[in-house]
């Protein structure tokens, strides 16, 4: 589809400040800089106008307005997402959700949730959690990202391993489709098979397919118990296999997160704060809960002898809440410090589980062969690892003549060993071209189909997901 979007002009802005009101039409410049980028790397597109409807009807107006006249549009939660999402590549309109703030109901009777998608999932997250109910995907950016980012790329996070990653708690959606149409699909069901899962169809969809308005989430009963455990290891294919050991035991904790050594150490440097036994080549850090405390501790035992035996150099358990907080603290926060490290770009790998150990060999293989550093950590109980290439001292052009060769046989070998090259950060702006390495012709085709029933027009999140026409 062609990239040939209109420019904004004076008319527009009117129709806009008619929509939202004038105050929730903005075109300073300040504010048009802060819409111009989001986590990922350092890119920057400016939208040529921010919108905050405040109503699915505003949005319904601005959708009709904006294909009719063929602007682009770009939806923005929290602006944490790592693959440019929100990124407004083609300039146009920068849809903000952030008045979409309400959460409408919690349903204690059927643990259930119906919330606006500018609901910061933390705050969803704590809502829940006093009245003994749980949410559990928690995506590093909790504490900042929108639940209906989360939602729009099927976020996961630590917990994801024994609880799941948003699409498994996604029962009910309303959305606005590019003409204007508000959709709604499923409620407050868990079995529901109505037609085409329309619901599921737009979890993960990156924001390319219908602007979400409302979700309705599935909540479980919050576990009572909680306690972590740190193992250092000094081999990270060790701390790999020592998962795999965990899980044959019938054990599944609630987080299994593989750190190597200088991700941990990046932390350090960047929180000022130490790890345990930050010198090892890898951590695995564990979480396990439950609502019996002497079970639970037996378990963690267990965990712990698995671990020795694979070569641990020591267990270090945290059964204290500030223990437990700051680990977490210092683990949520290795992305932010890996980027005061270096340039870098982050793949977001993921493989089947026992595969793990495999991956870690690859990945170093990788790095030798290239000539690049790279710092990898990442949920390792879902197979998941994040590789934050970096770019350190070499040149411009050392970096961009070795950086897609690099990319290219990660993502070549990690699907070779049945993984796909996203696990919860979507392809978007920066990983469309390598989209075809995952994914087969027929399928990439039927997206693009899908794509255009949508959105025939071609106006919404323009320049995500779908590699660009050849
Ligand atoms: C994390 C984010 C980067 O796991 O997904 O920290
Ligand atoms: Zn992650």
């Amino acid at each position: 589809m062609a990239n040939d979007y209109n420019k904004l002009t004076p008319d527009d802005i009117d129709v806009f400040r008619s929509i939202c009101g004038d105050e929730n039409v903005i075109i300073d410049q300040a504010e048009l800089d802060i819409h111009a980028s989001d986590e990922t790397e350092d890119f920057k597109y400016p939208p040529e106008v921010v919108l905050i409807p405040g109503s699915t009807e505003e949005i319904q107006a601005i959708m009709k307005h904006c294909t009719k006249r063929r602007i682009a549009v770009t939806p923005r939660g929290g602006g944490t997402g790592l693959s440019g999402g929100a990124l407004p590549v083609y300039g146009g309109v920068s849809l903000s959700i952030k008045r979409f703030n309400k959460i409408l109901e919690i349903d204690v009777n059927n643990l259930m949730i119906v919330v606006q998608p500018g609901v910061i999932t933390q705050v969803l997250q704590e809502a829940v959690e006093e009245l003994g109910l749980f949410y559990p995907p928690d995506p590093a950016s909790r504490g900042s990202c929108f639940i209906g980012g989360n939602v729009a790329e099927c976020a996961g996070g630590p917990r994801a391993l024994k609880y799941g990653v948003t699409k498994d708690y996604v029962l009910g959606i309303e959305a606005v489709l590019p003409n204007g149409e508000t959709i709604r699909w499923g409620g407050k069901l868990l079995k529901n098979v109505t037609g085409y899962n329309l619901a599921q169809l737009l979890v993960g969809s990156e924001g390319t397919l219908a602007i979400i308005t409302e979700i309705t989430l599935k909540l479980i009963p919050l576990p009572k118990e909680r306690l972590c455990l740190v193992a250092p290891f000094d081999e990270g294919e060790a701390a790999a296999r020592a998962l795999t050991k965990i899980f044959m035991a019938r054990l599944t904790p609630s987080a299994a997160e593989y750190l190597e050594g200088n991700a941990v150490r990046c932390a350090e440097e960047k929180f000022g704060k130490s790890f345990p036994q930050s010198d090892a080549e890898a951590h695995l850090l564990l979480e396990l809960d439950g609502n019996e405390r002497a079970l639970l501790e037996r378990d963690v035992e267990t965990v712990g002898e698995i671990c020795l035996e694979e070569g641990a150099r020591d267990v270090l358990l945290a059964d204290d809440q500030a223990k437990m907080d700051e680990l977490w603290m210092m683990r949520r926060g290795i992305g932010e410090a890996v980027k005061s490290v270096s340039v870098y770009k982050e793949e977001d790998t993921v493989v089947p589980r026992a595969r793990l150990p495999e991956l870690v060999g690859v990945v170093r293989e990788i790095c030798d062969k290239h000539k690049i550093d790279a710092i990898t950590y990442g949920h390792a109980g879902d197979g998941n690892l994040h590789v934050n290439i970096l770019k350190r001292d070499l040149s411009d052009e050392e970096w961009s003549n070795r950086l897609p060769g690099a990319i290219t046989e990660l993502f070549e070998r990690v699907v070779a060993m049945g993984g796909t090259i996203s696990g919860e950060h979507g392809i978007g702006w920066v990983q469309k071209r390598y989209l075809p390495i995952a994914v087969g012709p027929s399928e990439l085709d039927l997206m693009r189909r899908l794509k255009d029933a949508f959105d025939p027009a071609g106006i919404l999140n323009p320049g995500k997901l779908l590699p660009d026409p050849e």
